[in-house]
C-alpha cells in the first residue's frame, strides 16, 4: 500500500484531501514524493508563517529536544514564562493561557468569559453572542459558537447560550444584547468565512457597546494574529483592544500551541483549578513560539508584510481588469481573498499542477496565505500562472 492508500484504509475519514504527498519543505517551497516542487502560497493553513524548516525554528526544536520537552503544569519551566512575558508586553494582555490548539484557546475564552461573570451574578450572564460566517473551532463549545451550519451538522444537542448575529451589522448587535449576555466573540477578519474584514466603524461601535454594558469582548485572532494581517495582531488595524484574544496557528510555526490572553481584569474569572491542559506551553513549544515571535513582532518585518500584502492585492486587481470571473479582491495583510463568479476547486487543481499550492473556500472564493517570507518574486510567478489559469 501507498501512503494514500494507507492513509485512506487506516485514518478517520473526516478530511476531503487532495492526493498530494508531500516529504520536504524548505522556505516556501514544498516537494513532494515524486521530486515535483511547488511554490506555498497556503502554508499549512496560515501557520508555517516562517516558511517550512527555517533555519531558527530548527535550531530552536534541536535544542530545545535535547533540554527539556515536558514536565506538566504542576511545575514551573523557564520558556512558558518567558513566551507569557513577552506576549504581554507585546500586546493589550496581563496574563496568558496555553493550549495546544486554535479551538482549544476559544474554549478557554468562552469557559473565562462565562466564569467571570457566574462567579459574581449566578448563570444569568451566560451567553456569547457571536458572527454568522465566523469559524471557532471543532470542540462542542467552538463549534456552537461557529456561524456556518454545515460544521455543526448531526451534532445536537449543541451547547447552550449561543446566538449569531449577521457580521459587520451594528443594528442586530445592539438588538441581541441584554443582561443575559457575557460575551461577544469575533474575528477582526473572517478567515474561514470568505476573508472578510470588520470595517473601522463596526469594530470601534462593538467596542464602545461591549464597554458600555459591561459585556467582554473576545477577538479569534487564531488565524489572523501573529503578524498575518500585516500587524501582530490584527486588532492593531482598528486601534481596537479586545478584554481576550485567543491565537494559534503560527504561533508556534507549526508546532501544536494555542494561547488566551487575558486583561486582568477579565482573567479574574479564572482561578486554581478553574482551568488545565495536560501539554499547554511545554518547553518545547514556547521555546519555538518565543523565536517565531521574536522575529514576527521586529517592526521592520512587519512592515514587509504590509507592503508584500498590498503589492499582492494590487496584482490581483490588475487581473480584475482582465478576467471577468473575479469578483473581488480583497484581504489585509498576507491574508488575502480572492471572490469568483465561479467555482475556486478546479482553479486551485489547476495551480498545483502548476506548482503553486493555493486553497478554495466556501466554494467559490481563493484564499492565499502565503509564509510571511514569500518574495515579490514568487508572487508575481503565482499571478502569472493564475492569468493563465484563468
Ligand atoms: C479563526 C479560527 N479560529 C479557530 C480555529 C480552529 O483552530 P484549530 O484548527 O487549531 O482548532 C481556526 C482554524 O482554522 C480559525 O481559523
Amino acid at each position: 500500500m501507498n501512503t494514500i492508500e494507507k492513509t485512506d484504509k487506516y485514518v478517520f475519514n473526516t478530511y476531503g484531501r487532495i492526493k498530494k504527498v508531500f516529504v520536504k519543505g524548505q522556505g516556501s517551497t514544498l516537494w513532494d514524493e515524486d521530486g515535483n516542487k511547488y511554490t506555498d502560497f497556503l502554508a499549512g493553513i496560515a501557520v508555517c508563517s516562517l516558511g517550512h524548516c527555517h533555519p531558527a525554528i530548527t535550531e530552536t526544536i534541536s535544542r530545545q529536544a535535547s533540554t527539556l520537552v515536558h514536565v506538566s503544569n504542576l511545575y514551573y519551566t523557564q520558556p512558558q514564562a518567558e513566551l507569557a512575558r513577552m506576549l504581554v508586553e507585546k500586546s493589550f494582555a496581563d496574563r496568558v493561557f496555553f493550549a495546544n490548539s486554535g479551538a482549544e484557546a476559544n474554549e478557554a475564552a468562552i469557559k473565562l468569559a462565562r466564569r467571570y461573570f457566574n462567579r459574581e451574578e449566578g448563570n444569568r450572564r451566560h451567553k456569547i453572542i457571536s458572527m454568522k460566517q465566523s469559524f471557532h473551532g471543532r470542540t462542542m463549545a467552538t463549534l456552537t459558537a461557529t456561524g456556518q451550519d454545515k460544521i455543526k451538522h448531526g451534532f445536537n444537542p449543541l451547547v447552550e447560550g449561543f446566538i449569531h448575529i449577521p457580521f459587520n451589522d451594528f443594528n442586530a448587535l445592539k438588538e441581541a444584547v441584554d443582561e443575559t449576555v457575557c460575551a461577544v466573540m469575533m474575528e477582526p477578519v473572517q478567515g474561514e468565512g470568505g476573508v472578510v474584514a470588520a470595517s473601522p466603524e463596526y469594530l470601534k461601535a462593538v467596542r464602545e457597546l461591549c464597554d458600555k454594558e459591561g459585556i467582554l469582548l473576545i477577538f479569534d485572532e487564531v488565524q489572523t494574529g501573529m503578524g498575518r494581517c500585516g500587524h501582530l495582531f490584527a486588532h492593531e488595524i482598528y486601534d481596537i483592544k479586545p478584554d481576550i484574544m485567543t491565537l494559534a496557528k503560527a504561533l508556534a510555526n507549526g508546532l501544536p500551541m494555542g494561547a488566551m490572553l487575558a486583561t486582568e481584569r477579565a482573567a479574574q474569572g479564572f482561578a486554581v483549578g478553574s482551568h488545565a491542559t495536560t501539554f499547554g506551553g511545554t518547553p518545547l513549544v514556547a521555546s519555538v513560539a518565543l523565536t517565531v515571535l521574536s522575529i514576527i513582532s521586529k517592526p521592520e518585518f512587519l512592515q514587509e508584510c504590509r507592503e508584500k500584502g498590498e503589492y499582492f492585492r494590487n496584482k490581483l486587481k490588475s487581473l480584475k481588469s482582465k478576467h471577468s470571473l473575479i469578483k473581488e479582491v480583497r484581504g489585509e495583510g498576507l491574508l488575502v481573498g480572492m471572490e469568483l463568479n465561479v467555482e475556486a476547486g478546479p482553479i486551485v487543481e489547476k495551480c498545483l499542477e502548476k506548482g503553486f499550492i493555493i486553497n478554495a473556500i466556501q466554494g467559490n472564493i481563493l484564499r492565499f496565505a502565503p509564509p510571511l517570507i514569500i518574495t515579490r518574486e514568487e508572487i508575481d510567478s503565482l499571478v502569472n500562472v493564475l492569468d493563465t489559469v484563468f
